[in-house]
């Protein structure tokens, strides 16, 4: 029987390194909804035309999607869609909250409709300023509600009570996923997300920008292990009505995460340092014993590995050859 496979958010980083994993199933029809405010069409460019593969321009946050005839029947709901860098949700805030919240209950509708399962995609923001660390689960987080980042990380957390709510009441088989920072050469070089930036400026020998002194922590999780940990939560019906951090538990100082991408690149980049953000977090590192129980999942890339291939791919994106040369053109 074909699976019918929704993905929000689907022209996104997550969303498109997905559905490019999802298509190679023929058994799948995956759809995919985006509507571009921050997604690139060319982040799926080589799936748009396969037999089995649909692209749907449109908000999620509307409330006639539920009807969409296109997605009557749908199986499985990965509900990526969201502003998710900093550079954007600020900029973009009630749209920011109208996805994370209105788009995340049209999406439980959808699943309530169908009888389909649901991954929500919420994230380590939700932890906010940890008083603790490493974060798990139980942990209910320090969240401040009036300040600039509160668009994204309490909306997500609304979001994960809109999931509560309909798997108590409904029954749905929900699982929150709360992702923490995960990378790839797939983020957009301009996301403003620190290792775009990092890697980007480090290319261009241009100032690597540190936020602060750099003593701050965050764990980074390369693409391949997020996307793996997100297709078990799907799989696995122990992970219903559970929050479950996708994260790395390796925890890096921003500053050293800076040294090792500039000894990586062999740039000539100097560090520059600027004001930290308010309500930036100081530290971020998962607990996955969870993950682990539940799902049989552990990430198995470390950074240097991860950064290695993301700074190759990059170089190639920005025309460089894979190890920094200028390619030429015939
Ligand atoms: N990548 C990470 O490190 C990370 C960490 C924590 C959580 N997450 C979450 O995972 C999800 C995917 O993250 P990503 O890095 O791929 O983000 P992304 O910004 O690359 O992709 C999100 C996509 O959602 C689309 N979108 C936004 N609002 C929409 C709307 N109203 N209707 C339809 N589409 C809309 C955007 O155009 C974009 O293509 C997001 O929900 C994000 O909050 C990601």
């Amino acid at each position: 029987m074909q699976k019918k496979i929704l993905i929000t958010g689907v022209a996104g980083f997550l969303g498109s390194y997905l559905a490019r994993k999802l298509v190679k199933e023929e058994n799948n029809l995956v759809i995919g909804i985006d509507n571009l405010c921050t997604g690139l069409l060319s982040n799926i460019k080589d799936i748009v035309n396969k037999n089995n593969f649909c692209f749907i321009q449109t908000d999620v946050s509307e409330k006639e999607i539920i009807k969409s005839k296109q997605l009557q029947g749908v199986h499985e709901i990965y509900h990526l869609a969201s502003l998710a860098s900093p550079k954007f949700y600020q900029a973009y805030p009630l749209r920011t909250i109208a996805v994370t919240t209105t788009g995340t209950q049209n999406m439980l509708e959808l699943a309530k409709i169908n009888n389909a399962k649901i991954v929500y995609s919420s994230t380590s923001e939700a932890y906010g300023d940890p008083e603790i660390n490493p974060q798990s689960e139980k942990y209910w987080g320090n969240v401040n509600t009036w300040g600039p980042r509160a668009c994204y990380d309490e909306s997500k957390r609304l979001g994960e009570v809109f999931c509560y709510e309909y798997y108590q009441r409904y029954k749905i088989q929900v699982k929150v996923a709360r992702i923490f920072n995960t990378y790839s050469a797939g983020l957009r070089n301009d996301d403003g997300r620190v290792i775009s930036n990092f890697v980007t400026q480090a290319i261009k020998n241009e100032n690597i920008t540190v936020y602060g002194d750099g003593s701050q922590t965050r764990s980074f999780c390369y693409v391949d292990d997020t996307i793996r940990g997100l297709l078990l939560m799907m799989e696995k019906d122990q992970a219903s009505g559970e929050i479950i951090n996708i994260g790395n538990r390796q925890e890096y100082k921003i500053i050293d995460l800076a040294y090792l991408i500039k000894k990586l690149t062999f740039s000539s980049s100097q560090i520059s340092f600027q004001p930290l953000p308010e309500d930036d977090p100081k530290v971020r590192r998962p607990v996955i014993d969870k993950a682990k129980e539940l799902l049989g999942w552990e990430p198995i890339i470390n950074l240097e590995e991860g950064l290695r291939e993301t700074i190759s791919v990059y170089r190639e994106k920005m025309g460089l050859g894979k190890n920094g040369e200028l390619k030429m053109e015939n």
